[in-house]
């Protein structure tokens, strides 16, 4: 996987075991984990200590916004980013404790509260790895990470999982009252007018009741490794344009130069050692079905994808389509040339494994 600014989305509902799993996943990947309920938090957690009640006096809190600031910062290289509150790190027995947690839904549904955090938070992105976790984090903070997760359970679930974690809940409390506790804040959270908690469209969904932490996060990196198919825009350029050719254009572009220089170089191989293992050279064959005709100046749509390697071909296949019409589809296989002698040669080891690993699905 490449390490240049990935920002992986991790949404959900209270006690859905999002936390643990997104900070098990930053150190599998050795990225950096960003915590926004711990934000909100620190912000119900000043407005307790100011007295203030910010379902009832919203507009006193948000006076008070101006002159604080939140930061998550790294404080040292290779260390955990620390959220700090006016330069000072946050005390997370206060901000976890059950009075704060009483008024933080109330406190994250006020909008300016919201537009306030925002910047806050997309400052994190400037981090190579960022593993985010929140309730709005795919649709509103950062619609455009490169991978969304919505983590889930069923309320049954969560509240038992709660229940057993020591901390928010004061003793005495019944797992009745931590479900009752729990549903309350989903549906604040839910029914809110800004940025309430939903899946993205594109994320993906996990339910995790009967997963173990351990289930969830490999599951996490299985989907964020699974090879994905390459889309691209653009306007056909001539008049008679033959579809083949766009197919082939856009196998040659996108994908033999995403191979050939930046998955292979982030993968951790050379272009040197391509080159004395061989170089990937289009075109051996080239198949396409028509099923509409293209025309000059269309907007198409181009996805590509690797389909098949066997160590001396690789196929690239691939659709075309006009808005959400299927205009042609089909593939090319090309092969991989020795640079020193012109002759076919199989791709050896490392690369070879890496194509296989990273490239096919
Ligand atoms: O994840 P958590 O339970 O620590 O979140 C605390 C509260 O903050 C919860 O009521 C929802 C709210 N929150 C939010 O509205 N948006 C986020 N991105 C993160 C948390």
């Amino acid at each position: 996987m490449t390490r240049k600014n990935i920002q992986i989305a991790i949404d959900g509902p209270a006690a859905s075991g999002k936390s643990t799993t997104a900070k098990m996943l930053a150190q599998k990947l050795d990225g950096l984990y960003v915590n926004t309920g711990e934000m909100y938090r620190t912000i119900a957690g000043e407005a307790l200590r100011n007295n203030i009640d910010p379902d009832k006096e919203p507009q006193k809190l948000v006076k008070l916004l101006d002159n604080w600031t939140l930061e998550y910062k790294q404080l040292q290289e290779k260390q955990p980013l620390v959220l700090l509150f006016n330069g000072t790190p946050v005390d997370r027995e206060y901000i976890r404790s059950e009075p704060v947690a009483n008024i933080v839904s109330q406190t994250a549904q006020i909008p300016e509260v919201r537009e306030w955090m925002l910047d806050k938070q997309r400052d994190c992105t400037k981090h190579p790895l960022i593993i985010m976790e929140g309730r709005d984090i795919g649709t509103v903070v950062l619609p455009n990470a490169s991978h969304k997760f919505f983590i889930t359970a069923t309320p049954e679930e969560r509240a038992r999982r709660r229940f057993a974690q020591p901390g928010e809940i004061q003793p005495g409390t019944t797992l009745e009252q931590v479900a009752q506790q729990i549903a309350m804040r989903d549906h604040i959270d839910a029914n809110r007018k800004v940025a309430p908690l939903k899946p993205a469209d594109d994320a993906i969904t996990i339910v995790t009741d009967g997963m173990t932490p351990e289930q969830v996060v490999d599951r996490i990196i299985a989907e964020i490794n699974r090879p994905r198919p390459v889309e691209m825009q653009y306007r056909v350029p001539y008049a008679d344009t033959d579809q083949m050719g766009v197919v082939y254009y856009a196998n040659y572009f996108v994908l033999f130069e995403r191979s050939r220089n930046e998955l292979i170089r982030d993968l951790g191989a050379t272009y040197k050692q391509l080159e004395d293992d061989g170089l990937m050279l289009p075109v051996i064959e080239a198949k396409a079905t028509y099923h509409r005709p293209a025309r000059y100046d269309d907007l198409i749509t181009v996805t590509a994808q690797f389909a098949k390697f066997d160590g001396l071909r690789l196929t690239i296949k691939c659709k075309v389509l006009k808005d959400e019409v299927l205009l042609v589809e089909g593939h090319t296989t090309h092969v991989f040339i020795k640079a020193a002698t012109g002759a076919p040669t199989r791709l050896q080891g490392p690369l070879r494994k890496l194509i296989e690993d990273n490239l096919i699905p």
